[in-house]
């Protein structure tokens, strides 16, 4: 696959030569979060929003109605086989009191997941952006894998609240490894549901993990009953498009419904490292090996 440089941005590409710099190496170690400016291109946006409708287009939401029908085992199996397939997950307010859709399906639309990194080609190549595979080595990552990615709509007035929470908990590895790539492909603001962090958290230890039962279906295993500290203490983070959110994988962050008239789309794209042990009750199972970087010349 080619990789088209001229979509870069200068920071991007400063990025993917030279690393990050030792302030922003002491700003993620401290807060657990990290906030790239013009990572991404308006090209880069657009692409990636293009491709993310085209997708919808193609999805027949009479195909999967059952998903969010009372049967939670055809749900259940929808999500937990979605680790190495592309699938549209509706949003909980989608639907009617009959069981129909209240507004369009392009509107309906939760998120996509979660292996757009490695299925679609246009989400793959944004995926192997080396700046990506730099940061990666920069913060730890001895053999990075791109594990899992998701599509975030947030759609206008039905865009559902993300609850506190830390990636490790659904993206368990031993030591813990999971890396969040957030990519705002539209501006995020306070209204329209930007994400929210608890800056410093990832260093209060992992509360919860979220695992497959042996008899079937899901549950959170407590590992720590004290709560996060008040919500209060949380920091909203409103960025424009084309902004990159690095997240660690223990850092608690949040984000509120969308009841503003525009929406609020996303890229996510969490890598873990490959040298970690992962378990074979994590919720995200695989039927082949878990793609990594593939190095790409900068010129
Ligand atoms: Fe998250």
């Amino acid at each position: 696959m080619t990789t088209n440089h001229s979509t870069y941005t200068a920071v991007s590409q400063a990025l993917a030569e030279q690393g990050l710099s030792l302030a922003q190496l002491d700003a993620y170690q401290e807060n657990g979060f990290l906030v790239i400016e013009d990572f991404a291109s308006a090209q880069q946006c657009s692409a990636l929003m293009q491709r993310a409708d085209d997708i919808l287009t193609a999805f027949d939401p009479q195909e999967h109605r059952s998903v969010f029908s009372t049967d939670n085992q055809d749900r259940d199996a929808y999500f937990l086989e979605s680790g190495d397939q592309i699938r549209c997950f509706f949003e909980a307010d989608a639907f009617d009191e009959q069981g129909q859709l209240r507004q369009a399906k392009q509107h309906s639309i939760n998120k996509i997941g979660h292996a757009l990194h490695e299925l679609d080609p246009v989400f793959a190549q944004f995926s192997q952006h080396p700046a990506l595979a730099r940061l990666a080595q920069d913060l730890g990552l001895q053999n990075p894998r791109l594990l899992q990615s998701m599509y975030i709509f947030k759609q206008p007035k039905i865009g559902g609240e993300v609850g506190l929470h830390q990636d490790a908990t659904f993206l368990y590895t031993t030591p813990i490894t999971v890396t969040g790539f957030w990519f705002a492909l539209e501006d995020a603001t306070v209204e329209n549901g930007c994400l929210q962090a608890l800056a410093g958290g990832h260093q209060l230890g992992l509360k919860q993990r979220y695992f497959r039962r042996p008899q079937g279906g899901t549950d959170f295993e407590t590992l720590d009953p004290s709560p996060f500290p008040q919500a209060a203490a949380l920091e909203c983070l409103p960025v424009k498009a084309g902004t990159l959110v690095v997240l660690h994988g223990l850092l608690p962050h949040f984000s509120a419904a969308n009841r503003s008239s525009r929406s609020r789309q996303a890229y996510a794209l969490h890598c873990i490292d490959a040298a970690a042990d992962y378990p074979s009750d994590n919720w995200l199972q695989r039927t082949h090996p878990i793609p990594g970087f593939v190095p790409v010349p900068l010129n």
